[in-house]
């Protein structure tokens, strides 16, 4: 993928940004989150053979429980920080079958049939709609031929359907009633996603569109909480 000034402005922003936020996130702890962790780890449960790339790794919140199943996680992320954060991890846990490297989604130098596994977890609503469409393309390419892409993230659009408006009714309840971190938290998410700065969510039927256009099969998803969905796809074998 080439890239455009925009786009280059829009990766170095994300890269300060989760740089400044690695240690917030690392720390916190989000059921909703966790939930959707242990969906998809149990949705590959155990491929001894497998490699498996892990988009936008964070601090290693999938990387780290897969590679228990997996034969090696490739852990990437664009933010230096957080990838120094999961190096420490893996150090200190004596972890040898992730690899951390910092790279972004659009940007890697992946070879065709790479990988059996393209994992990530709520990173892809980072991504432009443009970008979500030639991540799909790429995945599918970087995949050997039966392997799966499995990614969990916030999956809703823009209120045009009664899901839409369920799911953000149901977010700004539950920060309603969290007192002004969580009016806070709606007047700075709501501005984000209105105007699209950062937070680009789609709805699980865009993403299944993507998948079919590009090729996937056997696609299944999940609603796991309010936001929260998994998606899971293979390439044909
Ligand atoms: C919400 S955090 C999720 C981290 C991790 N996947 C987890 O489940 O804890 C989003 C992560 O995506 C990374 N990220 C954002 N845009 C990215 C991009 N274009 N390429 C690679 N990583 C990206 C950020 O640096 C951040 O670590």
């Amino acid at each position: 993928m080439s890239k455009s000034a925009v786009q280059q402005v829009g990766l170095a922003m994300q890269r300060v940004v989760w740089s400044r936020r690695a240690s917030s996130w690392d720390e916190m702890s989000n059921p909703g989150l966790e939930r959707v962790i242990s969906e998809l780890v149990e949705y590959v449960g155990d491929r001894p053979e497998a490699i498996a790339i892990d988009l936008g790794c964070g601090s290693g919140q999938l990387s780290i429980p897969l590679a228990a199943h997996v034969k090696e996680v490739v852990a990437v992320d664009i933010a230096p920080r957080m990838v120094e954060l999961l190096d420490d991890k893996l150090k200190r846990a004596g972890i040898s079958n992730v690899k951390p490297s910092v790279g972004s989604v659009q940007e890697l130098g992946l070879g065709d049939g790479a990988v059996q596994l393209v994992v990530s977890n709520y990173v892809l609503h980072h991504l432009s709609d443009r970008e979500k469409a030639e991540f799909v393309k790429d995945a599918f390419r970087w995949l050997s031929p039966g392997g799966e892409l499995v990614f969990g993230d916030m999956m809703f659009g823009r209120g045009g359907t009664a899901e839409d408006r369920k799911v953000i009714a149901d977010k700004v309840k539950v920060l309603l009633g969290k007192g002004v971190g969580g009016w806070w938290r709606i007047a700075k998410n709501g501005v984000r996603y209105l105007f699209r700065i950062q937070e680009k969510p789609i709805s699980l039927a865009a993403w299944v569109g993507l998948l079919k256009e590009a090729g996937f099969e056997e696609i299944t998803s999940k609603r796991i909480v309010a936001e929260a969905a998994i998606v899971c796809a293979r390439k044909p074998a």
